[in-house]
């Protein structure tokens, strides 16, 4: 970590900046919520890849939807940890902040952060697979487990479906409008997100294009390490944590 740089970054962070965080499982890794990629990601053998589809849920529901409602218990039991403490806490702080976050499992929101925009939707919602007329697009529900796989929509008696955004599927037009316009900041930050998922991964170039000072936190490179002003390695939680203290 260079001193120079990371107090290139703090003087830019003083002077009342158009921040944004994007965010991804890496954020919550120290809560206990399993990441999508790296050791301890796969789930009876299977990759996100093979589970978050539209074909592998027509295929079989009730395989997804174990994986969905393990998933859901697993969150349900973690708590935030520092790294969304810090970003929280920046919402408040900065009248220009946004937070654009591929995760679905609601710790930013349970810490209170202001404006969160859910790039790839909530676990905790959900919605009828069929789209029954009866039904809202979707609806939030914590019942976690679930009495039996798959549940059924309360309106029509069919399948629902997680409220979240599969691959092949296109993200909200709304969130990605407002997500890309969030990324044309002054300060844009790209945080535990392996950078693989597009549009997300995009967001960075979009912000870099535009003349933001881009920073990188992560354990490990990713495809947008060489691409960004500054690469802090190290943990969210740790990384942030300094970020704040040093900011005082
Ligand atoms: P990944 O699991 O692909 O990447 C997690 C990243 O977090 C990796 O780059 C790790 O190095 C990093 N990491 C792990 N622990 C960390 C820590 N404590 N602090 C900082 N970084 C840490 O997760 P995402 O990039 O979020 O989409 O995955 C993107 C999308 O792929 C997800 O939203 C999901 C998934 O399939 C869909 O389901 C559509």
């Amino acid at each position: 970590m260079s001193n120079a740089s990371l107090d290139d970054l703090l003087g830019r962070m003083g002077a009342t900046p158009h921040i944004t965080v994007l965010t991804g499982a890496g954020v919550s890794a120290a809560s206990g919520v399993p990441t999508f990629r790296g050791d301890g990601s796969l789930w009876k053998n299977y990759r996100a890849e093979d589970l978050a589809t539209p074909s592998a849920f027509a295929r079989d529901p009730r395989l997804v939807w174990e994986w969905y409602d393990w998933r859901r218990q697993v969150v349900a039991m973690c708590q935030p940890n520092r790294a969304h403490d810090v970003i929280a806490r920046w919402s408040h702080r900065y009248g220009d902040f946004h937070l654009v976050t591929q995760n679905v499992d609601g710790l930013h929101e349970r810490v209170d952060t202001w404006g969160v925009l859910r790039f790839h939707g909530s676990v905790w919602e959900v919605s009828c697979w069929r789209g029954c007329d009866d039904a809202p697009t979707r609806w939030w529900d914590d019942t976690a487990p679930f009495p039996s796989l798959p549940p059924h929509c309360p309106h029509c008696g069919g399948i629902l479906r997680p409220g979240v955004v599969w691959f092949g599927e296109s993200i909200d037009p709304l969130v990605l409008e407002e997500s890309v316009a969030a990324a044309r900041c002054d300060v844009f930050f790209v945080i535990g997100t392996s950078a693989v998922v597009h549009p997300a991964a995009s967001l960075v170039e979009i912000a870099r294009d535009h003349g933001a000072f881009t920073v990188e936190v992560n354990t490990e490179p990713t495809p947008v390490s060489g691409m960004v002003d500054l690469v802090l390695q190290g943990a969210a939680e740790d990384v942030l944590d300094l970020i704040e203290q040093r900011l005082g």
